[in-house]
């Protein structure tokens, strides 16, 4: 499966975000990622949808929103309102993980899991039929700039095993080192935050990350 970068914002100035999220398309990532936090289901508190329709006239690269909230479905029709593609929501937060993938797919939005690094990978199992893709936190969710995890890949590797055309996503201190071990691992869509904010540019970081796909 082809590799796809997809940054998060999460590590750039709020006060400032349409440079950034214009630079991101003008050097062509797959996806735009959106963290959504809270102060519930993890202390920070970060943007709600109105924050992806501001940006979403910016450019075509599609978006997609990683919910790291409680009661996922009250948000969902407000991120599919502001232009997201796929809502990615944490199997955690709700007993009908199921119902709700299967309630964004009626929406019209391609339905994603998202889980902790203390969530066995099996949780998902019964869910393959029904996302598009699962997305395996390689840090614990809250925080951009932290370390991998990297007792998570051996997640990727089981779920690779098991489905080999699922989009399977990595979210958590990539950098172009830990893309190849995750790359390695099984996983194909990349979330990229801290490691792009402090490249000298965000084309240069893009180039590396796409260097370390090949
Ligand atoms: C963490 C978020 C990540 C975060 C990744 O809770 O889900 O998307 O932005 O940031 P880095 O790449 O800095 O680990
Ligand atoms: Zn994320």
């Amino acid at each position: 499966m082809a590799p796809q970068l997809a940054p998060s914002i999460l590590s750039f100035d709020f006060g400032d975000l349409r440079n950034p999220v214009c630079e991101l398309m003008a050097a062509g990532v797959d996806w735009i990622h959106f963290d959504v936090m809270d102060g519930q289901f993890v202390p920070p508190i970060t943007f709600g949808a109105q924050m992806a329709a501001n940006l979403r006239p910016l450019g075509a690269t599609p978006f997609e929103a990683h919910l790291m909230t409680e009661t996922p479905d009250r948000h969902f029709e407000a991120f599919r309102e502001a232009g997201c593609r796929r809502i990615l929501f944490h199997p955690e937060a709700t007993p009908h993980s199921h119902r709700l993938c299967e309630s964004l797919r009626a929406m019209g939005v391609e339905p994603g899991v998202a889980i902790n690094p203390g969530t066995p990978v099996e949780t998902v199992f019964p869910l393959l039929g029904v996302v598009d893709i699962v997305l395996v936190m390689t840090v614990n969710p809250g925080w951009g700039g932290q370390e991998m995890i990297a007792s998570a890949l051996e997640k990727v590797r089981m779920l690779r095993a098991v489905a080999p055309h699922l989009h399977i996503e990595v979210d958590g201190g990539i950098d172009p080192l830990t893309l190849h071990l995750a790359l390695s691992a099984g996983a194909n869509v990349f979330v990229v935050g801290s490691y792009l904010a402090r490249s000298p540019s965000i084309a240069a970081g893009v180039a590396a990350l796409r260097a370390a796909c090949a």
